[in-house]
């Protein structure tokens, strides 16, 4: 469904992603992990057309939408929401209406701007928030929200768009262990009862390991692993993060592990 071809981008002499190629064949849940500036980031942009390759192509079921303009890019974006570290929404908002935001790509300008939302809309956010747990909240600010909650707000303003691949650029990063817990379970969930394609980019290896079918590694913008959690090993996690001694067990056997324990 997703064939991602010599995706490349070069910002001047620096190529922060070199030609990266990665099939999914069906819905997944993929982790993609790193060290810092392994170009993670910029390839999930790249995906969501956020930012344009510099070489490569964007196949997604028979289409290439590498090149799209205007709507036909527009609808893309929906296709593959994104979910970003710091939630980004619209803090003084209220929860109901950032969630509608997630059909903006849909809707006219005129519509938007007068905050005309069809009651058909609505019901459908309040259920998908019903559905993460955050249900009582909606008609709260944003910004009066916990960390953990503003993150599942924004998974059901990407929901709102009906993607088919729901892309993550470090979704729990900013989140304390309980909520990084919630959130990857809501991702979890999306991908299996909704047979969404996930792909995120983690900080933790354990993250990867614990909520992945597929891990992608990637070192200096190049994919140096692709396979199951079970052959990430040690020797295999260092390479991909390194031998300059960046990698240590400790940095990256962290937080979700302990939690059964702890939250049990
Ligand atoms: N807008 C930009 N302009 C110039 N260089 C950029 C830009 N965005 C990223 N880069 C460079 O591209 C490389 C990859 O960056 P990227 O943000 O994709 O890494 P990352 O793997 O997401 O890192 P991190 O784990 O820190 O988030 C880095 O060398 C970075 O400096
Ligand atoms: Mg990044």
């Amino acid at each position: 469904m997703l064939d991602i071809k010599s995706l490349t981008k070069a910002f001047g002499r620096n190529t922060a992603v070199d030609a990266v190629s990665f099939t999914v064949d069906r819905p997944a849940m993929i982790g993609i992990i790193g060290r810092s500036g392994a170009g993670k980031s910029t390839l999930l942009r790249m995906l969501n057309r956020l930012t344009d390759a510099t070489e490569g192509q964007i196949v997604f079921e028979g289409r290439d939408v590498t090149a799209l303009k205007g709507a036909d890019k527009r609808a893309w974006q929906s296709d593959c929401a994104m979910i970003f570290q710091q939630f980004n929404l619209v803090p003084r908002m209220d929860v109901v209406s950032n969630v509608l935001h997630g059909t903006l790509n849909r809707r006219s300008t005129l519509a938007t701007m007068f905050n005309l939302y069809p009651e058909e809309d609505i019901h459908r956010a309040i259920d998908i928030l019903d559905r993460l747990g955050i249900a009582e909240h909606a008609p709260k600010r944003a910004e009066a929200l916990s960390g953990g909650q503003q993150q599942r707000v924004a998974i059901a303003r990407a929901i709102m768009q009906q993607p088919k691949i729901v892309l993550a650029d470090e979704p729990i990063a900013s989140l304390d262990p309980m909520n990084a817990q919630l959130v990857m379970d809501d991702l979890r969930r999306i991908h299996e009862e909704d047979g969404r394609t996930v792909i995120a980019n983690l900080h933790t290896l354990d993250t990867a390991r614990r909520y992945c079918d597929r891990v992608i590694g990637m070192l200096h913008g190049r994919v140096v692993f692709d396979g199951t959690p079970a052959q990430l090993t040690t020797g295999v996690a260092r390479d991909i993060y390194g031998a300059d001694g960046s990698f240590s067990e400790s940095s990256t056997s962290t937080d979700i592990a302990s939690l059964d324990r702890e939250y049990a």
